[in-house]
Formats: C-alpha cells, structure tokens, sequence
C-alpha cells in the first residue's frame, strides 16, 4: 500500500459537511474515485490522526511508537469503556453511493480478543444498524485485506469501525481505503431464470447491502429475475420494533400488538417493486433471530414469559401489522410465498427445547410460551387471515431428508392441509458435497411431494471443504444431480432459490458453496446446471422470461424508458412489440393492450 497520506482537493457542499462533522477538510475527496483509486491512505508515520473518530466519545486516539506494522508508528485507541468502543472511519462523506470500495488494515488488540472489523449506518427512520465485515481472534497484528465495501443512497451515517471483545487499547496501522477495480459479468452466459422457466421459478437470496454492488446486481437482474428472497431483513429480529412496541404500551396500555418498521427492507422493496421480481417472505414465525422482548411481559427486556393467550395474540397483531404494512406501502411488491414457520422440529422429529434463543441458538422461547409446537397452526391460521389471497404459505426447514425430521413435517403438513392451512413445504436444502447423497434428497422431494402440497426448494448452497480446480468440479457433480432432480420433480416444484450469488457474500462464505465467485464470474457448478439445456424462445413482451407477459413485464418497460433501467440485447428485441427495430411508447401500449385482453 501507498505509505503516505493522500490530501484531497473538495468541493464546497462536502467542505461544509466536514467542516460540520470537525473531519479534516483535507482528507475528504469528493470526486468520483476512478477503479483502483486510493481515497485515503495513512501509516500514521508523520504522527498525524485524521478520518477517524472514537465511537463511545470517551476514547483517546493518538499516534503512537509502542506498537507498529509499516515503520515505527501506529495509531492507540485508549480509554475504551466499553467494548464497542474504537476508533471509526466515516465513509459517506468520502465514498458515493452504490459504487464498491475495498479497505485494509492492520489491527491489534492489546490483549487476546476477538477484533471486529464492523460497519454501520442509518436508516430512513433513523434507525442505526450494525453488520460485522470479518472478525480475527489473537493478541498479535491481524490483516484485514480488500474488504468489500459499499452502501446505498438511502444510508446515512456510514461509518466502518474496529471493536474488539474487551475494554483494552486497540492499535490500528496501514489503513487504506480504494475504489474498488470494477469486474463486468459475463454478458455472454444463458440466464439461469431463463432456462428454468418452464420447470419451476429460479431465483435468489441477497442482502440489503449486495444492491449497491453494481456487478453483485447485474449478476441478479440476469440470472435470479424470476423470485427475491431477503436474506435477513424480513426476519422477526429486524421486523419487530422494540421502541415502537413499548410507545404503543405506554399510549394504550394494551402490550398484546408488537409494533412494526419495514425500514430495513425498503430499499429491497423497492428494488422488486421497480423490477418486477416476485418475493419469497422469510419469515414470520422463528425460534431464532427474533427478540426475547417479544415473548416478554410489556415487551421490556426483563418481563416475564407471556402466556400461551397472549402470545396468540400478538402473534396474530405481528402477521397482521406486517401484511398489512406490506399492502399498504409496497402494493407494487408480488409476495407470491410466505415461509411461515421456520426450522420448529429437530431432526429426531420433536419441538425444540424450551428456552431462549438468545442463550442457546437451539432453543426457541415459542416452545417457552406454548409448551410445545402448537404455535404453528396459529401462525397458518393468522397467516391465512392476512396474506394476499393468491400468496402461497409454507413451512420451511433444514436437514430436512433426515427422517425423524422428515416424518414430523409430513404429519404436520397433512394436519395443516386438512384445514386448507399450508400450501406448501419449503427444502432450504443447506447441503455439502457428498452429504446427503442426492438419491436421499430426491427421496425427501418425493416424501413431500406425496402430500399434495407444493414444494419449494428455498435456500440451496452445497458447501466444498475442497475448495481446489477438482474440488469445484466435486461440488459442481453435486449441483447437477440435485437441480437434475428438482427437473426430474418439477411438477411439484414451483421454485428452486439459490442461497445467495457469489461465495464471498455467502454465510458460508470460507466453503464456497455458490455458482459464482467473489469476482462476479460463473464456477463449474454454473456450467454443470447449464450445459446441455435447450435455451427457450420467448413470445415478445417476456422481458423478465418467465414464460407469460404480465404486468411485471411492463413495469420493467416503463423504467427502461424512464431510463432507470438498462437492457441486455435479448430484452431489447423481446420488447420491440412493433417490430419496428426501435424500443418506445409505443411498445409500451402495446404491451398494456396484450396484457389487459390476456386478463379480460
Ligand atoms: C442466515 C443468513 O444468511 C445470515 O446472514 C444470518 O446471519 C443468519 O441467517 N436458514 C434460514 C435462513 O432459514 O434464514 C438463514 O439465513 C440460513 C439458515
């Protein structure tokens, strides 16, 4: 890296925000970074500290010669009181947005802790979030190398910060942040939506903070257009608001209506909402990544348990708050499937022990309070009530061919199904290579299949510990006979979704279990579930290829001629409606005129 500081020319709106926020006027850049530009760059050789701020208040940065990697000085944060104290590094102020920027550093904690290398930022609500980039446990230096770094317009207060697990000084040197070089996404690839699309709907999971990767996106927009799951951010833990709920006791002195924000997914909404891709919504009703306070007397941390009536209740309130928000705020947004119950058996076939979630991840406060699964049919039922009418509701799970497991949730579907409850069964479908064997996968399709209901295979990724040339080829066998089965029963299966794009952004990123790597480009295991599949021909007006001109179709129109959205070379030709060599108004009218006599 660069060893020394770079000062930067500013332009007047930036000076003034620095000027207000007391960072260096000169640090700042605010020009667009080139690929590969350095933004800033600092050893801390000429003693000066500039850009970075402690998070607490209380700490003191200074520079230091205790300690260093690159010549004799480093930067010592002091004075944490708190273990979330250390130094911070504004990024919005020097970074634009959706734009991906790569940061190192060295690090040290003074004792042996567990250093966290974490981001933040605000909400549209106002709301600050948290997500750790990459945490390495030692007493000694840690190298923190291109983390990728990006955010989006709607963010504010985007700071990346360092922590560590105990209150001691903290020591940071080398650090570099730079555009980062940008990769484009082979244009010449089949999209796998496209090619699945007379079997069942492929589709994606990704995260809030993958839209502001150009090429993460791109490779979304290509591959993954026919369903959107959200990683995290329709889950309980970011649905629930804790200051919202207890405002609301405080006001009506009722505790039985757990209170809503969507603040976390809107930028997601929105993205569907302007792109036409229908959502899987993950998920309601969990044991984990969802609060104690929830299951708690007043909604406060420390309340006892509810009882099991007033947990229906407010389980009733959360679904309804949240359908009704989504109608209400997101009515552009196809909520084609709900999972709502999440991972509620173990593998032996039983509900989980009793507990909190939060002390022990196996354990799940809705067996706390009820005492045993009986919550599922009140989330169905509630479910039901709420959901758009033509959404599919399903019950989702893990290690889910293991037959204890197996067993519980096939008895549990045939009950639901009785009372028209269930629609069908979600297959996360979290594998590895060579466990379980895909004739035992295909056994537990079939086993769901013979209920009646739909299937969804809902989260697949198949992680290699060999992650070598023969490794990937491995794992690429692997893909090829599970998505051979999910064709070979596709007619029970109405969507495979891949558990995320590229391996770097995966939750099991270090045994990369996903189609494309941290470059943007497709591994074996793409051409394994590519090869050899006959590349469908559209009708025109398809531009999202799912096999029909709908409604969707001419919303990507309408941005496209909004110039809010690009097209790739099939997409010009398929929304040519005139076939007059040109893509305007007029195909638009068209495209509304087919539409509307395909619905009357
Ligand atoms: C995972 C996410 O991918 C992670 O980002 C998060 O930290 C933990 O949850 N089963 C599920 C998903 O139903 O919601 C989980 O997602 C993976 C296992």
């Amino acid at each position: 890296m660069s060893k020394k500081r770079l000062h930067r020319i500013l332009g007047g709106a930036i000076a003034a925000a620095c000027a207000a926020s007391a960072i260096p006027v000169q640090l700042m850049t605010a020009h667009a970074a080139d690929e590969g530009e350095i933004i800033y760059a600092t050893d801390f050789e000429d003693g000066v500290v500039e850009g970075f701020t402690g998070r607490g208040g209380a700490e003191v940065l200074e520079v230091t010669d205790e300690q260093s990697v690159s010549g004799d000085k480093a930067l010592t944060v002091s004075g944490r009181e708190e273990s979330w104290n250390g130094p911070q590094f504004r990024l919005d102020e020097v970074c634009k947005p959706n734009t991906e920027y790569l940061i190192s550093a060295n690090v040290k904690s003074e004792w042996y802790s567990q250093v966290n290398f974490s981001m933040e930022y605000t909400d549209t609500e106002g709301e600050r979030h948290y997500s750790n980039l990459k945490s390495q446990g030692t007493d000694q230096w840690v190298s923190f190398e291109d983390v990728k770094i990006s955010f989006t317009p709607d963010m504010t207060n985007v700071y990346v910060y360092f922590e560590c697990g105990d209150t001691c000084k903290l020591y940071v040197d080398d650090f570099e942040l730079k555009a980062a070089p940008i990769i484009p996404i082979q244009d010449d690839l089949p999209s796998l939506s496209a090619l699945y699309s007379k079997y069942f709907k492929f589709g994606t999971a990704i995260m809030a903070s993958n839209l502001s990767s150009p090429s993460f996106m791109d490779l979304v927009d290509k591959h993954f257009s026919a369903s959107m799951t959200f990683g995290n951010e329709l889950k309980p833990d970011f649905v629930l608001n804790q200051a919202a709920s207890l405002a609301y006791v405080e006001e009506t002195g009722e505790d039985d209506n757990p209170q809503i924000s969507l603040a976390a997914a809107k930028s997601m909404l929105d993205y569907c909402a302007a792109n036409g891709i229908p959502v899987r919504g993950h998920t309601l009703v969990w044991h984990s990544q969802t609060p104690d306070w929830f299951f708690k007397e007043g909604f406060s941390n420390d309340g006892d348990w509810v009882s099991k009536e007033k947990m229906i209740t407010r389980m009733d309130n959360y679904i309804k708050n949240v359908m009704e928000t989504l109608a209400k705020d997101y009515p552009d947004v196809e909520f084609y499937a709900w999972d709502v119950v999440n991972e509620a058996w173990t593998d032996s076939g039983s509900p989980r022990t009793a507990g909190s979630s939060k002390s022990n991840p196996e354990e799940s406060a809705w067996v706390k309070v009820f005492g045993d699964n009986s919550f599922i049919r009140y989330a169905f039922e509630s479910a039901r009530k709420y959901a758009p009418k033509d959404c599919k509701l399903y019950y989702n799970d893990f290690n889910e061919y293991i037959d204890g497991k197996m067993n519980a949730i096939y008895d549990m579907a045939m009950e639901l199904k009785a009372d028209g409850l269930i629609d069908g069964i979600g297959m996360q479908a979290h594998l590895d290579v060579g466990f379980p064997t895909a004739a035992q996968f295909e056994r537990a399709i079939e086993k769901y299949a013979s209920t009646g209901l739909d299937v969804q295979v809902t989260e697949l990724d198949i992680t290699t510990p060999d992650t070598s040339e023969n490794g990937l080829k491995t794992q690429a066998q692997m893909y090829s006979d599970i998505l051979d089965a999910c064709v070979k029963h596709a007619d029970s299966i109405s969507a495979v979704i891949i558990w995320g794009v590229t391996d770097d952004q995966s939750w099991r990123a270090e045994k990369v279990p996903l189609l494309f790597d941290g470059e943007f480009q497709a591994k074996p295991a793409f051409y394994s579930i590519t090869d050899g599949m006959e590349v469908p021909v559209y009708a025109t007006g398809d531009l999202n290829t799912d096999g029909k001109v709908s409604v969707n179709d001419i919303v990507l129109l309408q941005k496209y001629l909004l110039t809010l959205k690009k097209f790739s070379a099939q997409q010009m030709k398929l929304a040519d409606m005139t076939r007059d060599g040109k893509v305007n108004a007029f195909d638009l009218t068209m495209m509304k005129k087919r539409v509307l006599a395909s619905q009357s």
